[in-house]
C-alpha cells in the first residue's frame, strides 16, 4: 500500500516523476576477453560478443556492461589504456563496435562501457610525452611527477648511482602491492622525479586537480556519448583527487581496501564536482547517459556519489563482498537502507565482479556453494534497485584455481591476490577442442586463461537443455521480475528492511506485502505466511524454506 499523503493519491500520483529506466535494471557485465573468441585466437573479441548477443538478450537483462576494449599494453587486461577513443585490434574494430551497438539496440539492450580516469598506461602518448618534457615541465603536470630527494650521502649509500635517493615522495602503497612510485627516469642524475601509480607502474595517475586533465575526460565522455552509448561505468570512481599535497598515509595497507582505509588516497571532496559535470553532460543527451561508479567506500560514504545531481548508480561493495552470513547481510542492508534514505539513490546490487572470487566458491564451495550462490542470486534479483551480473554467474561457475604458471593478474604478480579465477573463457558447449565453445573458428589457438578439465560440464548449452539448471533459474528470475516490476506491490523502489528470524531465517522486507527470504541456517524453517512468487529450490515442504534455498513471498 501506498503511503496516504496529505494531498491525496490522485495529485500524487500527478506528482511522482515517472521512474527511469536504470532505477530497476538489470545490466550484464561482459569481461571481453573471456566471453567469446570469434576470430580462433584465445581471446574473446567484439566478433565473439555480437555472434552470441542473442544469448545475453534471451536472459532478459536490460543492458551490457563492457569492460575496457580501448588500446591497450593490457598490462592490467585492459584498465591501462593508451587511447581512451579507441578500439584495441586485439578486440577488433571501430566498424565492429558501431554493429555491436545497432544490434544490441535492435534487441533491446543498453550498452555501457568503461571509462577509466584514475590512470592511464604509460603507453599513453600524453604520459610518454611527459617522460621525454622532464622535471617541472607542463606537460610532467597532467600527471603526478614529484622530485625524490637527493642523495647527499658521499657513497651514495641507500641511493643510487644517480645520485637521487631511492625514498619515495611519500608513504602510500600501490593497491596492487608495493609502493605506489616509480621513478620517472631511473639512472638519470638530473631527472629525479617520481610519478605515483595506485596501481601498477604501467598505470601513472592522472593529475584532476589540473584542469586540463578534466577537460580531456570531459571530450571522452562527449564521443562514447555522441555514438549513442548509453552510459559509463567509472573505474576507481572514488580516488581521482587525492589530499592536497600527497602527504603521508596513516594507513600503510597495499590492498584493495587499503584505498578505502587511506584517508589521502580517495573520497575527496573535490571529486565530487567532476561527477556533477558529468551528470548534467549524461543529461544533455537524449535519453539521458547512465554513470555507474565503482566507489569502493563504505555505504554512507558512498552514497554521497549518488546524489541527484551526481551518478545515478554507485556498486553497493559492502554488498558485493559478504559472505554466508545472516546478520552480516542484515547489517549491510540497513546500512545500505540508511544511506539510500539520507540521499535517495537505491544500492545498486551486485554479487559478483571480475576482480572477486565467484560466488559458487565464496559461499562454501561445491553443491553447497552452488546451492547458496543460486540463492543468492534470487535473493538480489527480488531486492528494490537496480543489479548487476557477472558473465558465468548465471551458470554458477565456480571460482577456477588458476595454475600458477598460467596467471596474468599483475596484482597476483605484485604480492596481492590472483583475480585470474573468476576471468577465465566461458564454457559455451561441451567441445574441449573448441576451447568449450568459447572459440568460434578454429582449430583455436589455447585461452588466454586455461579452462579447467570438466567445464564442459557448465556450458551454456546444457544448461539450456535443463530446466533445473542455474542459468534457467536467472531466465526465469529475470523474467517475473520484469513482469512484476510493473505491479504496484513488487514495483515500488520503496527501499527495504532487513532482519534475521529464528533459525537464521534472513528477511527483507521490501513493503507490507512483499519480502525475501534467505535460509542460511542449517534447518528448515517456516516462512511467515504468504504466497511464494519464486525460489531458488522448489521449496521441500509448503510454507517452509529448506537450508540454502531464497524465495519472494507475497505476504498473505
Ligand atoms: C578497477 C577494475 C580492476 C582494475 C582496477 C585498476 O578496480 O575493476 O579490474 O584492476 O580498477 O584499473
Amino acid at each position: 500500500m501506498s503511503p496516504v499523503s496529505p494531498v491525496g493519491p490522485v495529485e500524487e500520483t500527478a506528482l511522482a516523476p515517472a521512474p527511469e529506466w536504470w532505477q530497476s535494471a538489470v545490466i550484464y557485465e561482459v569481461y571481453p576477453r573471456s566471453f567469446a573468441d570469434g576470430d580462433g585466437d584465445g581471446v574473446g573479441d567484439l566478433a565473439g560478443l555480437i555472434a552470441r548477443l542473442p544469448y545475453i538478450a534471451a536472459l532478459g537483462v536490460d543492458g551490457i556492461w563492457m569492460t575496457p576494449f580501448q588500446p591497450s599494453p593490457q598490462v592490467d587486461q585492459g584498465y591501462d589504456v593508451t587511447d581512451y577513443c579507441g578500439m584495441d585490434p586485439l578486440f577488433g574494430t571501430m566498424e565492429q563496435f558501431d554493429t555491436l551497438l545497432e544490434l544490441a539496440h535492435a534487441l533491446g539492450l543498453r550498452i555501457l562501457l568503461d571509462v577509466v580516469p584514475n590512470h592511464c598506461s604509460s603507453e599513453h602518448p600524453l604520459f610518454q610525452a611527459a617522460l621525454a618534457a622532464g622535471p617541472g615541465s607542463p606537460e610532467r603536470e597532467m600527471f603526478h611527477f614529484v622530485p625524490g630527494p637527493l642523495d647527499m650521502s658521499d657513497d651514495g649509500g641507500g641511493g643510487s648511482a644517480s645520485g637521487a635517493s631511492d625514498v619515495p615522495p611519500n608513504n602510500w602503497q600501490s593497491v596492487f602491492g608495493g609502493r605506489a612510485w616509480s621513478r620517472a627516469n631511473p639512472g638519470s642524475a638530473t631527472d629525479t622525479d617520481w610519478y605515483l601509480h595506485l596501481f601498477s607502474a604501467g598505470q601513472p595517475d592522472w593529475n584532476w586537480r589540473n584542469p586540463a586533465v578534466g577537460e580531456y575526460f570531459d571530450g571522452v565522455l562527449r564521443f562514447w556519448f555522441d555514438k549513442g552509448v548509453d552510459g559509463l561505468r567509472i573505474d576507481v570512481a572514488h580516488a581521482l583527487f587525492k589530499a592536497d599535497g600527497l602527504p603521508d598515509s596513516p594507513s600503510t595497507g597495499g590492498v584493495v581496501d587499503g584505498l578505502r582505509s587511506n584517508p589521502q588516497v580517495s573520497d575527496q571532496e573535490d571529486v565530487h564536482e567532476v561527477y556533477r559535470r558529468w551528470r548534467a553532460l549524461a543529461e544533455k543527451y537524449e535519453p539521458h547517459r547512465l554513470l555507474v561508479g565503482e566507489v569502493n567506500l563504505e555505504p554512507a560514504r558512498a552514497a554521497r556519489y549518488t546524489r541527484a545531481d551526481e551518478m545515478q548508480q554507485a556498486f553497493a561493495f559492502a554488498f558485493v563482498k559478504l559472505g554466508w552470513d545472516p546478520e552480516a547481510w542484515a547489517a549491510v542492508g540497513n546500512e545500505l537502507e540508511a544511506a539510500r534514505q539520507l540521499h535517495g539513490a537505491s544500492p545498486t546490487w551486485a554479487l559478483e565482479n571480475h576482480d572477486i572470487v565467484r560466488t559458487v566458491t565464496r559461499f562454501g564451495g561445491g553443491e553447497l556453494g552452488s546451492l547458496r550462490a543460486r540463492a543468492a542470486l534470487v535473493a538480489m534479483l527480488g531486492l528494490p534497485g537496480p543489479a548487476y551480473l557477472y558473465q558465468g554467474q548465471e551458470l554458477g561457475l565456480p571460482e577456477v584455481d588458476v595454475p600458477l604458471e598460467s596467471r596474468m593478474d599483475p596484482m597476483w604478480a605484485r604480492g596481492g591476490v590472483c583475480r585470474d579465477g573468476a576471468r577465465v573463457p566461458l564454457p559455451w558447449t561441451e567441445d574441449a577442442a573448441q576451447n568449450f565453445g568459447f572459440s568460434l573458428t578454429g582449430p583455436p589457438a589455447d585461452p588466454w586463461l586455461p579452462q579447467p578439465a570438466g567445464w564442459g560440464a557448465n556450458a551454456i548449452e546444457r544448461q539450456q537443455q535443463d530446466p533445473d539448471s542455474s542459468l534457467a533459474l536467472v531466465t526465469k528470475a529475470l523474467e517475473m521480475r520484469r513482469l512484476l516490476w510493473n505491479d504496484e506491490v513488487f514495483g515500488r523502489n520503496d527501499g527495504g528492511t532487513w532482519r534475521v528470524e529464528a533459525g537464521n531465517l534472513l528477511i527483507c522486507e521490501r513493503s507490507p506485502e512483499f519480502f525475501v527470504a534467505v535460509a542460511m541456517g542449517s534447518e528448515s524453517v517456516r516462512l511467515p505466511a504468504g504466497s511464494v512468487l519464486l525460489s531458488a529450490a522448489p521449496p521441500a515442504e509448503d510454507g517452509w524454506l529448506q537450508p540454502n534455498n531464497a524465495a519472494w513471498v507475497l505476504r498473505a
